[in-house]
């Protein structure tokens, strides 16, 4: 009859490891917890003032057709100024490039990407911006954002895409605004590509 004996809880019977492994258990639960709430609270905080999305809204593309006709045939691709005076940056990547090479977009005005690419899963990151998605064949990719300063930003694939993958980036220039504008009014098409 083992179970009679007294237990004494400073000592090292069974019954004191289980207060030690409950009050771990304990302390775990609550740092575990804690973490919990303050993730939750940085997505309500970056969702109300950063009005940051999570990537809910799916938009497909047929990957066979890309080329022939639609939304990013080649004439389309660049930045353009939509009726509604929104830019759109339109781009797609394949291996190892992405088209255009070489984006304009003006400073300090929100910029709104769409891409798409036609064979394996690329993606990009402006400079150190927070310009950064993935493009997936079938589904088009689209954010918003802007650029506050002017200069020029390396524009890599960051998404390992095949053997080319570390020769896969464009650049984009980041210009004055009214420089953009006069620009835009002499193509309808923007990039700086040179030709
Ligand atoms: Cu495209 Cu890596």
């Amino acid at each position: 009859m083992t179970s009679s004996k007294p237990v004494d809880p400073h000592g090292d019977g069974p019954h004191a490891s289980e207060a030690v492994a409950n009050s771990a258990e304990h302390r775990w639960a609550i740092i575990v917890g804690l973490i919990i709430l303050s993730l939750i609270a940085m997505m309500v905080f970056t969702g109300v003032y950063w009005s940051s999305m999570p990537p809910s809204r799916v938009e497909t593309i047929d990957v066979k057709t890309l080329h022939l006709k639609g939304e990013f045939v080649e004439n389309n691709l660049g930045t353009s100024i939509e009726k509604d005076g929104r830019v759109i940056v339109r781009l797609i990547a394949q291996q190892y490039s992405f088209s255009p090479q070489c984006i304009v977009v003006p400073a300090g005005i929100s910029v709104t990407f769409r891409g798409t690419s036609t064979d394996a899963i690329h993606g990009f990151v402006v400079g150190r911006t927070n310009a950064n998605t993935m493009l997936i064949p079938g589904f088009v990719s689209t954010f918003t954002t802007s650029f506050p300063k002017t200069g020029e930003q390396l524009m890599p694939c960051h998404e390992y895409c095949g053997t080319g993958h570390e020769a896969m980036w464009a650049k984009v220039q980041v210009i004055p605004p009214d420089e953009f504008f006069a620009k835009a009014k002499a193509a309808e098409r923007l990039s700086c590509v040179s030709r």
